[in-house]
């Protein structure tokens, strides 16, 4: 664990520390403690400096930590997963830095505590307070191929939301394709990305944005409603218990997948968690809008939307692949 990350724990508990106590606690000098609160806050996370007293963490949190996420895997999982879980301060994208690395290394884990250019769906952005949230990505080898992944995203978000359940979270939805939702505001969302050669092996990556806590600065950026696990519980999530928890999920997802049994297996259970079903809505894509009535979706995650106009009343009911389209109550 860095020094920056000790520090962090130490105020973990959101008491006020002295700079003098941490430096007893550290074993390091109190300009040493002082160089390292500056670079915290200069990486975004909100220090209360309490003259003549100390600091203290307004919304306290505890850092990410492989080790930490390796014990709350269990002793299988973790040793699958050794080595291959890197925990970053900051990063552009943790989806492209994945990305951007060999194929021959996945499956791998990356999470940080901030991103400077954080990858939503559909050309967006995601905005997160630094180190409050959980800000993930997987990779994958898929050796069938792109077309392989049709439903994934889907599945994926169904492994967020078993996910939070484990972790105690109750109420939590989902919204065609893959947003997790809680009382109908944004919890989660999934941003699958799929690189390869025709013919060849994919490389898949999933990315995982689940809100812990949305500060002020973020919450104004953000141009839907959304909730955060500070909200809907009243504490401070362990990330690190969440992220095992997701990891453990969508090992099984993807295992599912390079198998060759693809979305199919998750159907049902993806549709019973559907808040849509049965409603009327709008598909909504560059500005033109399809409505209909929500029947379900396919094996291949596509949405299955009957339609209402009416020369075809009661009886069309037209597949819709994801791609960039988003789906509105109507
Ligand atoms: C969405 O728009 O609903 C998908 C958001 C996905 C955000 C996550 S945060 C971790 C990973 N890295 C990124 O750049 N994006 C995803």
């Amino acid at each position: 664990m860095s020094r920056r990350a000790e520090i962090l724990l130490a105020l973990a508990d959101g008491a006020l520390h002295s700079g003098a106590a941490l430096a007893r606690q550290l074993g390091v000098s109190r300009a040493a403690v002082a160089k390292q609160l500056a670079r915290l806050r200069a990486l975004g996370l909100e220090i209360e400096a309490v003259p003549g007293r100390g600091y203290r963490l307004p919304v306290p949190c505890r850092p990410l930590a492989a080790e930490a996420i390796l014990r709350a895997l269990g002793a299988a999982a973790a040793s699958r997963w050794r080595r291959r879980i890197m925990v970053l301060e900051r990063v552009d994208s943790t989806n492209r830095y994945l990305l951007a690395r060999p194929l021959r290394e996945a499956p791998r884990v990356c999470l940080a505590e901030a991103q400077t250019a954080g990858r939503g769906r559909r050309g967006r952005g995601w905005a997160a307070t630094p180190y409050h949230n959980v800000l993930f990505s997987m990779s994958w080898r898929l050796e069938a191929g792109a077309a392989y992944a049709s439903g994934l995203s889907l599945a994926a978000a169904l492994a967020v939301a078993r996910a939070l359940e484990d972790i105690g979270v109750r109420g939590v939805g989902l919204k065609w394709p893959n947003d997790v939702l809680w009382q109908e505001r944004k919890l989660a969302g999934v941003l699958v990305e799929v690189q390869g050669e025709a013919g060849g092996p994919a490389h898949v990556v999933i990315g995982v944005g689940i809100n812990g806590y949305i500060g002020p600065a973020e919450a104004a950026r953000i141009d839907q409603p959304w909730v955060d696990l500070y909200h809907i519980t009243g504490t401070i999530p362990d990330r690190n218990r969440l992220v095992a928890r997701l990891i453990v999920h969508l090992e099984a997802v993807l295992a599912g997948f390079a198998a060759g049994e693809g979305f199919a297996p998750f159907r049902a259970e993806w549709e019973s968690r559907h808040l849509y079903t049965g409603r009327p809505v709008r598909l909504v894509q560059d500005g033109t809008s399809i409505e209909g009535i929500v029947e379900g979706v396919d094996e291949y995650g596509a949405l299955r939307l009957r339609s209402l106009a009416a020369a075809t009343a009661g009886s069309d009911v037209r597949r819709f692949f994801s791609g960039e389209l988003s789906l509105r109550p109507a």
